[in-house]
């Protein structure tokens, strides 16, 4: 080869001949149409996570042109590559059993292909962890670029978006109060179109929490994504990686202990949802960096609530974009972020904002001197009945309910869950505390979003809305209630959870942050001697049977043992 044929280089296949792989190489992609001046540059790879099933990220094709234009106007090749795409609704079990699954394909595919930067476009909840666990994994320089939030839907004159209102309508119907036409109308306008959910779901809260770690464009978390704004926002994210290609500045150099606290003082400050915190443990864990739930809810005791969004709040993404996105919230953050945190732009966090449009007045992003909650949206809890931590998201609870003691009405499972809790015979009052037991990441498994245990019905119809709900499982970012999740460790690894009977008194403090099994030791004891573990999943073969082998708990992000720390240069 006469040209030095640039990224072409990278990661040749073993043939025995290296200048054998690369003329073969070449003679493939050539069989595409490609020059060799085209060929000669830095190369940026492109994740294609859109799917037919995947209507979060109905605009990846469009989104890809953008990048493609951004990265050929920095003068280097863009390539395209597909990679699973995960949708919430269409993923069994759940999401999050397959989320490793495509941080393992990203991982590999960043490797194995011949490129000197990615740009990953994500979007619906599991993507962008998995995208951005995959390439802290590879260390290869990577910008990320999400889908971007859909519009607001309107039924009925009132506007309405994923998927907090799909709950709360769904509520309705199961209470009664609205009748099957219009629940069939409330379901045609929930998703008015393409994007990921509308609301401060887990979609929007990683977006801003990957802004705040410096992995994305500044202001890329928030345009809507059938806006202008996202196709400039793609365009920039492809000039950017194109001037990565060849640098230091590598998702290990950027994803420091620093910028998981800033991305962790964001997700409180957003209210954000819960799921981001397994998500976050998993992606630093990759790097090393030690994940501590301690430190996270110490982060929370400063950081109050500043963003009015469903479902702690009121409003919608596409406001908090008009109201400046991440930066306002940056701005009122103030010394509680660390602004000295490098981005993918080569410029710190305290420059971006420095360039950021200046602040307007706005309804969106509270000032910290009147927030909307005086403290973190989360509370870590812990307990002699979750002695490795839960978490309660208690912005979206209900205040009376944050200090509650109350029986404990046992399910022992899922199906358990759905066989009973409509039973007009169930012993359940609404001072009683439901726990969900074997819904954790082995007990279902996926640690399906289970935990938003619905009141039952008989409860509902006499307008009960909230009660104390404890589980191993985790719970939607778009859903609210008095809810304890990620109870670690689980139940069907043997944590105490399992041990709760009907009738047992549980207290819940979230002020003094426990949770705690009222049954004496002793009594605890002999239970634990006498206790049965009911039929747990189990496979013989294939992803499913890896999974349930290898996947850690909720307070080490669900990832699996053999992906934990960085890869060593013998193992690339
Ligand atoms: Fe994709 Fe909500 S279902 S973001
Ligand atoms: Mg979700």
């Amino acid at each position: 080869m006469s040209r030095d044929d640039q990224g072409m280089k990278k990661g040749l296949t073993n043939y025995g001949d290296a200048e054998f792989s690369l003329f073969l190489r070449k003679a493939f992609i050539k069989g595409m149409g490609y020059s060799d001046d085209a060929l000669n540059r830095p190369i940026v790879g492109i994740a294609d996570t859109s799917s037919g099933y995947n209507a979060c990220h109905a605009n990846v094709p469009d989104l890809i042109e953008a990048v493609k234009r951004g990265v050929m106007l920095a003068g280097a090749l863009p390539v395209p590559f597909p990679t699973i795409s995960i949708h919430e609704s269409f993923a069994h079990p759940t999401s999050m059993f397959l989320r490793n699954l495509m941080s393992m394909d990203t991982e590999e595919l960043l490797r194995a292909q011949p490129m000197d930067a990615a740009v990953l476009i994500g979007g619906c909840d599991k993507t962008v962890p998995a995208q951005l666990m995959g390439a802290a994994s590879a260390d290869i320089p990577s910008v990320q670029l999400v889908t971007g939030p859909m519009l607001t839907g309107s039924h009925r004159g009132e506007r309405v978006g994923a998927c907090t209102d799909c709950r709360r309508f769904w509520a309705r119907y199961r209470a009664e109060e609205i009748d099957d036409q219009e629940i069939a109308e409330v379901n045609s306008s929930l998703v008015p179109g393409a994007g990921t959910c509308g609301v401060m779901g887990t979609a929007s809260t990683m977006a801003l929490v990957v802004e705040a770690l410096g992995m994305m464009v500044p202001g890329g978390a928030t345009a809507p994504a059938v806006s202008a704004d996202r196709r400039r926002i793609a365009e920039d994210s492809g000039r950017i990686a194109a001037g990565l290609a060849g640098s230091a500045l590598r998702p290990s150099s950027i994803m420091t202990p620093a910028a998981f606290r800033n991305a962790l003082t964001v997700l409180h400050a957003i209210g954000g949802s819960t799921n981001a915190v397994v998500h976050l443990a998993a992606m630093a864990g990759r790097l090393g960096i030690p994940f501590d739930l301690g430190e996270f809810d110490k982060i929370g005791r400063d950081v109050p609530v500043l963003v009015d969004l469903k479902p702690s709040g009121s409003n919608y993404m596409t406001d908090l974009h008009d109201a400046g996105g991440l930066a306002p919230i940056l701005r009122e953050l103030g010394d509680l972020i660390d602004l000295d945190c490098m981005t993918i732009t080569g410029r710190t966090l305290g420059e971006e904002l420095g360039a950021a449009p200046d602040a307007w007045t706005q309804k969106i992003v509270a000032r910290r001197a009147e927030p909307l909650y005086p403290q973190g949206g989360m509370a870590v809890l812990r307990g002699n009945l979750a002695p490795d931590g839960a978490i309660i998201k208690q912005s979206a609870a209900t205040p009376d309910l944050l200090r509650h003691k109350g029986r404990a009405v046992v399910f022992r499972s899922l199906e358990d869950l759905a066989q009973r809790i409509d039973d007009p015979d169930l012993d359940v009052t609404a001072d009683d505390v439901i726990v969900l037991q074997n819904a954790g990441p082995k007990g279902a498994p996926g640690m399906p979003e289970a935990g938003y245990i619905p009141i039952p019905r008989k409860l509902a119809r006499q307008g009960v809305k909230d009660m104390v709900r404890i589980s191993d499982a985790r719970m939607s970012g778009t859903a609210s209630g008095t809810i304890v999740l990620h109870v670690a460790p689980e139940s069907a690894v043997g944590g105490p959870l399992a041990l709760v009977e009907d009738g047992d008194e549980i207290e819940l403090d979230v002020e003094n942050r426990s949770l705690t099994l009222n049954v004496p030791e002793d009594v605890l004891t002999q239970r634990r001697e006498t206790f049965t573990s009911p039929a747990l999943p189990s496979a013989r073969r294939g992803y499913k049977a890896l999974f349930l082998e290898r996947v850690l708990q909720a307070d080490r992000g669900c990832d699996f043992d053999f992906l934990v720390e960085p890869a060593k240069d013998d193992e690339t």
